[in-house]
């Protein structure tokens, strides 16, 4: 029915109106909370382009653990930054490393779920997410690394680890690892459709994570190439992934949107650092926070991973 008979403006009224016939709302359950754990630090330290985040030391998580539960986040995911690194990555999947701590240490402290990133680049002093075979990353080397991580965090009390290495075939490698070693009860939150994003870049920055040389393009995706996200989420649910993740969120509601409707797996997103960033840079204000978290929400995100995930408080 055309105007005047029709006019659009009687759906926005008031704002009892506008809360009576609005469609996605945001809850604090939708949240998972990153957290960077660094070894060697007896006080939290700020992260300079990343106003409000911190890298915490083990023994000071507790602070930061009795805020999620305050903000009543179900999850945390957990970023290691070691003191030393090699060439293997050691230090990721030793068994006294510090996410292994860190994993320990909240289990003890919380009953809050403890998500763990698998993947090498923290703990490289190349920087790249899996081993070299000279400067290509060998992909299969690497999958018995991420292996022996994902079973160490389940050692440690993790209740998911989470890939992110975008090694082919990580899936499957760490779910037969987990099961094989007696952890069929873990699950995998795979980071599926991964683009190389200059999103990244403050993460890396904070986490000490950047390649030495060149870029993660040849494992990471090509942010022209949707297509291939898909075929990535579909060979990661097929592989045994619990929960599929799309990286960054808001240059990918095409891509939230379309595995939504296509697959029936839980789907997170994560609004990623540079994200963060740039919505916290003082240009604009809380209200764009909101809106960026919503559209993903919208788009169809199930879980959404945010840095905001305390603030949400003051948000909702
Ligand atoms: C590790 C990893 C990265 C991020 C999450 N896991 C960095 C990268 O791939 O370079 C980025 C998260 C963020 O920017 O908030 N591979």
């Amino acid at each position: 029915m055309p105007f005047p008979k029709t006019r659009m403006r009687r759906l926005r009224s008031s704002e009892r109106i506008r809360d009576l016939v609005s469609e996605v709302s945001l809850s604090e359950k939708d949240f998972i909370y990153p957290i960077f754990v660094k070894e060697g630090i007896s006080k939290k330290e700020p992260i300079a382009r990343m106003p409000g985040q911190f890298r915490y030391p083990v023994d000071g998580l507790e602070e930061v653990i009795k805020r999620c539960e305050d903000a009543g986040i179900p999850g945390v995911l957990l970023f290691g930054i070691p003191k030393d690194k090699d060439a293997a990555g050691s230090e990721a999947y030793k068994r006294e490393g510090v996410v292994q701590g860190a994993i320990k240490k909240i289990k003890e402290l919380s009953d809050i779920a403890v998500f763990s990133d698998v993947c090498l680049c923290q703990y490289t002093d190349h920087g790249h997410c899996g081993v070299l075979d000279r400067d290509i990353v060998d992909n299969d080397r690497t999958l018995d690394l991420l292996k022996k991580t994902a079973v160490s965090h389940a050692r440690s009390g993790a209740d998911y680890v989470a890939p992110s290495a975008m090694m082919d075939g990580q899936v499957a490698a760490i779910r037969e690892a987990l099961d094989k070693e007696g952890f069929g009860d873990i699950g995998i939150m795979s980071y599926s459709a991964k683009f190389a994003s200059a999103f990244y870049s403050p993460f890396r920055e904070a986490a000490g994570s950047a390649p030495q040389f060149g870029d993660r393009k040849s494992y990471q995706m090509d942010y022209r190439s949707p297509t291939q996200a898909l075929r990535e989420i579909e060979l990661d649910i097929n592989a045994g992934a619990d929960i599929v993740l799309v990286k960054p969120a808001l240059p990918c509601l095409d891509i939230i949107r379309r595995a939504k409707e296509k697959y029936n797996v839980p789907l997170a997103a994560y609004q990623v650092s540079g994200e963060y960033a740039l919505l916290r840079s003082g240009i604009l204000d809380k209200e764009a926070l909101h809106e960026s978290l919503t559209a993903i929400k919208r788009a169809g995100a199930d879980i959404i991973i945010s840095y905001a995930a305390l603030e949400l408080g003051e948000l909702l």
